[in-house]
Formats: C-alpha cells, structure tokens, sequence
C-alpha cells in the first residue's frame, strides 16, 4: 500500500508526482483505443488508420503500476471507444487490482453497456461518463452517423442499475443541433440518477459552441431553479479530482457545465495522459512527452520508467525544491497561465 506524501520523492519511483508547474499528479487518462464505433461530427479521433500498436493489457497494468507508485490514485480508460477493446474486461480487472489505485473510470459511447455494465463492474470499474447528445433518434444518427441509438439508451439504463459510485451523462452542445434538448437531457439524467454534464463544443470541425452562460441562463428560464455549488463542496463531492467541470444544483440532482471556451480550467490540472500507443502526453506546452511502449518493449525497469515519465512532466530534482506540506491549494493558485 502507497501512502499520499507531500514529501520530495525517496526515489523516482515514490510519490509526489509533480509538474512542471509542481502541480501534483493524482489522475492517469489512459487511452487503450483511438478506434470508435461511432463518428461524432464534432470528434475528430488521432486516427482511422491502419492498426496501431495498442499497449497490451499487461503493459496498460504496468504503465498504471508504475504511475501508482509516484501517487496516481484515480485512472480513466479512454479512447476512441474503450469498450471496443476484446479484452476491456480484462484490462480493467488488472488496473482495478493494483495497490494504490482507488477509482477507476471509463468515458464510453454506452453502444455496448447493455451487456458490459454488470461485467465492468464487478471488474472493479466505480465510474462512468457516458455520451449522450440527444434524445431524438434523427438527432443521434445526424451527429453519431452510424451510432445504434437504441443500444445506446438500453446501455445507459443498464450502466444505472449496475450501482456504479458515480455516473454521468456527457452531452457537447451545438448551436441549433442539440441546445434546444438540454433541459430534457436533464430530465433524462435526473430521472436515473445520473449527473447531465454540458460541453462547450471546442470547434475542432462544423458546428457552432453555445456559452455555459446562455445554458444555465436557458435551463433557469425553462423553470429550473439552478443554484451554484460552492466550488468547494464541488472539490469535496468530486473526491480526487478538481476536475474541469463546475457543478449546479437544481430540485432533481447536480447539473455540470464543462467550459474550454468560457472559462479556463486548466489550474486545478492534476491528470497525466497516455496515448493510445503508449506515448505520455502533458499538455504543458505540448512537447512534454515520453514513448512509455518503446521503453517497456526495450526492457526498461520500472525506475527507468518512472525516470522517463518525471522527466517528460518536468520534475526535475536538481532544478525544483518541492517545499510546501500541504500543498493542493497553494500549487492550484500558481496556475493562472495556460495549459
Ligand atoms: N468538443 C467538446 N467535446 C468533445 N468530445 C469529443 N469531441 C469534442 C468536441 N469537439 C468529448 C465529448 C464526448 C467525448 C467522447 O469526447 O465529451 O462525449
Ligand atoms: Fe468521438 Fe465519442 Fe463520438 Fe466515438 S462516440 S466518435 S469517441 S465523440
């Protein structure tokens, strides 16, 4: 068992994981896939292409177990569409099982719930963001285009009575496509225990995004009575993550606005990405990277790993005195710039 520590690392395999910015990494986005089922219009996946060269599940439990060891707690799969995976149950048995990892996500399309809601589970999967655009059926076929509609709703009614810890339904806003359904989504949601969160759509393709700031203002003139949550009680509720997400409460349930347009989430970061071919990703500056699945295929040891990830997060030892105990708030406020 790992206990959290704000002490520097004994070694580079011990926690704090710490950014560039000395910001603490608790939160690993793993992406097993960059297939999908779907074709959202708005989603603009790394690639259709040829096969990729997919970390296995034995080195996705190895990559985690390294990252458990400096301090990660929580791991989301992602994709593409995780559930795709043959082996997804597999995978998430072996993350679920490693010491030091409390929660485990996975961000899914919900096409193929029905079946896999139980099975995940009792694999060891707490939590579930599903996508959920719309409730119209020529809706969904108009931004999913090849999506199963039906198999997506039977997979979200599936995923509720599963007893997941936490589920949440996604939905990415787009002006004249879906805005007008965002008081049903939250019925929807409410009505089966999920928490509805709205994206502002970040216009990588066509479509154009609606301001977090029209919708709640939308959703109250539709007679919700929506009431900011304290940020922190959000922060409590939420756990481990400080995520991007800013909650409201209304009579059925929390709503949450996610807002890469309107509002800059970016200091309460504490998530490390690794792509799907096993190269990690930080998103400070974008050139922070290092190819986790050339390492582990050239026998790297765990402190070799753990060496590579400080390094491509910028932790330096010989240039960055970690210093304050108790750090969270303190790290956060550095944070105003970029990221
Ligand atoms: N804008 C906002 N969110 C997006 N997603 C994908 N593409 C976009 C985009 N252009 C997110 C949605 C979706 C998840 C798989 O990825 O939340 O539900
Ligand atoms: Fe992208 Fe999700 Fe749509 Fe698949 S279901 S295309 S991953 S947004």
């Amino acid at each position: 068992m790992t206990a959290a520590t704000s002490q520097p690392p004994t070694s580079p395999l011990a926690p704090p994981l710490l950014d560039a910015q000395g910001r603490r990494m608790t939160y690993l986005r793993l992406s097993i896939t960059d297939r999908c089922n779907f074709r959202c219009t708005y989603c603009s996946p790394a690639s259709w292409g040829g096969k990729k060269d997919l970390l296995d599940a034995a080195e996705l439990e190895r990559i985690t177990s390294v990252f458990a060891s400096m301090g990660i707690r929580r791991v989301r799969l992602t994709g593409g569409e995780p559930l795709i995976r043959p082996d997804i149950l597999e995978v998430s048995r072996r993350i679920a099982a490693l010491p030091g990892i409390q929660h485990l996500a996975i961000t899914s399309n919900a096409s193929h719930l029905a079946a896999l809601a139980v099975p995940l589970r009792e694999a060891g999967v707490t939590q579930l963001n599903l996508s959920l655009d719309t409730l119209s059926p020529e809706t969904f076929r108009r931004i999913s285009k090849q999506g199963d509609f039906a198999a997506v709703l039977r997979g979200i009614d599936a995923a509720a009575a599963a007893g997941f810890s936490s589920l949440k339904l996604n939905a990415v806003v787009v002006r004249d496509v879906n805005d007008a359904e965002v008081p049903a989504l939250v019925e929807y949601a409410h009505a089966r225990g999920i928490t509805p969160r709205f994206i502002e759509l970040m216009p990588f393709g066509q479509g154009t995004p609606v301001p977090t700031a029209e919708l709640v203002s939308r959703l109250r003139a539709a007679g919700l009575p929506l009431e900011p949550e304290p940020e922190d009680t959000a922060d409590a509720a939420t756990s481990v993550t400080s995520g991007p997400a800013r909650y409201w409460r209304a009579p059925g349930g929390r709503v949450g606005f996610i807002s890469p347009l309107t509002q800059n989430f970016c200091g309460g970061c504490n998530r490390v990405r690794v792509a799907s071919n096993g190269d990690l990703r930080s998103c400070l500056g974008g050139r922070a990277q290092a190819p986790l699945h050339q390492l582990i295929r050239g026998g790297a040891t765990d402190t070799e790993l753990a060496v590579a990830i400080r390094r491509a997060l910028g932790d330096k030892p010989e240039g960055h005195r970690f210093t304050e105990p108790g750090n969270g708030a303190t790290l956060l406020t550095m944070m105003g710039i970029g990221g």
